[in-house]
């Protein structure tokens, strides 16, 4: 069923368990969240991105119904997400097409102008019953940008800055940059431990792991034991697909039904899924 992210995410929170983002740029991705989710018995957050919007021409209507209508029939429990909004017309479009939850993203902006257009944002969000996520540092690593250096002032997050942007917006989560990066291929990011332990004293609301995809297994493993609590994965999910795409097309110049390897790269992404669902549970806890 299509439940809401905030219920999704409280459940987590008082369970001390992750829960993971997966984001939708084709209806088979939709399939493969639902699939693994149902697989592993556990939740999931199917994320939208407004460049996955983009993608599909700027409309949100038709992948938001598939995500939808995928979320509603399936047995698992899957939430509905706007992901990386940064146009103030698509964050108005959310509630109209199901949307429980969005991540406002003013992370280039600086400090101020960030706290002032998410504030905003928020406000206006909540009056229609939308949970907000928010990033405060950068997380980079999308492309077509620089690569950051950790070292950089305002890179990673500070977490007397966190607490000061959480009580200034009214944010329901916060999205931290603790050396995660978008986009990776490879699983080698190596997370900054004490940072999260300090941000998760300093900062009361929930906080959001982005580019997890690059994040080793015991890193995740640990990053959710030390109270990081939503689990964005994006790049992974591509990764089983291209790669079961390709070795499906090798050799085989006859085949022209997309079918035949989109079952396939499904079925690789449900496998990705289950795969990250199985890293959340509570420390001690099957
Ligand atoms: O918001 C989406 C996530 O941060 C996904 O990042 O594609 O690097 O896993 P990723
Ligand atoms: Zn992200």
């Amino acid at each position: 069923p299509l439940v809401p992210t905030a219920e999704l995410v409280r459940a987590a929170v008082a369970e001390r368990r992750g829960v993971a983002a997966f984001n939708v740029i084709t209806l088979e991705h939709a399939e493969a969240i639902a699939e693994g989710a149902e697989s592993a018995g556990a939740p999931a957050i199917l994320q939208i991105s407004e460049n996955a919007v983009r993608f599909h021409g700027g409309e949100l209507s038709a992948v938001a119904a598939a995500a939808r209508a995928v979320a509603r029939t399936s047995s698992a429990p899957l939430a509905l997400h706007l992901d990386h909004v940064v146009s103030a017309g698509l964050l108005r479009a959310a509630e109209g097409h199901g949307f429980g939850s969005v991540m406002f993203d003013a992370s280039k902006l600086p400090y101020e102008e960030n706290v002032r257009a998410t504030a905003d944002a928020v406000r206006r969000c909540h009056e229609r019953g939308i949970w907000v996520e928010a990033e405060l540092g950068k997380v980079g690593g999308k492309e077509g940008e620089p690569p950051l250096d950790a070292h950089t002032p305002g890179v990673r997050t500070d977490p007397a800055e966190a607490a000061a942007y959480t009580a200034a917006t009214g944010v329901d989560a916060l999205a931290v940059a603790v050396g995660s990066s978008h986009a990776m291929t490879e699983r080698t990011a190596a997370l900054d431990h004490a940072l999260i332990a300090r941000l998760r004293a300093a900062v009361p609301v929930p906080l959001v792991l982005h580019g997890s995809s690059g994040v080793p297994d015991g890193e995740i493993r640990a990053a959710v034991a030390a109270g990081m609590v939503k689990i964005n994965v994006g790049t992974a999910l591509n990764t089983a697909f291209t790669g079961a795409v390709r070795e499906f097309l090798a050799g085989r110049p006859e085949v022209v039904d997309p079918r035949k390897y989109l079952g396939p790269a499904r079925t690789a992404m449900a496998g990705t899924v289950a795969g990250f669902l199985g890293l959340l549970s509570a420390p001690g806890r099957a």
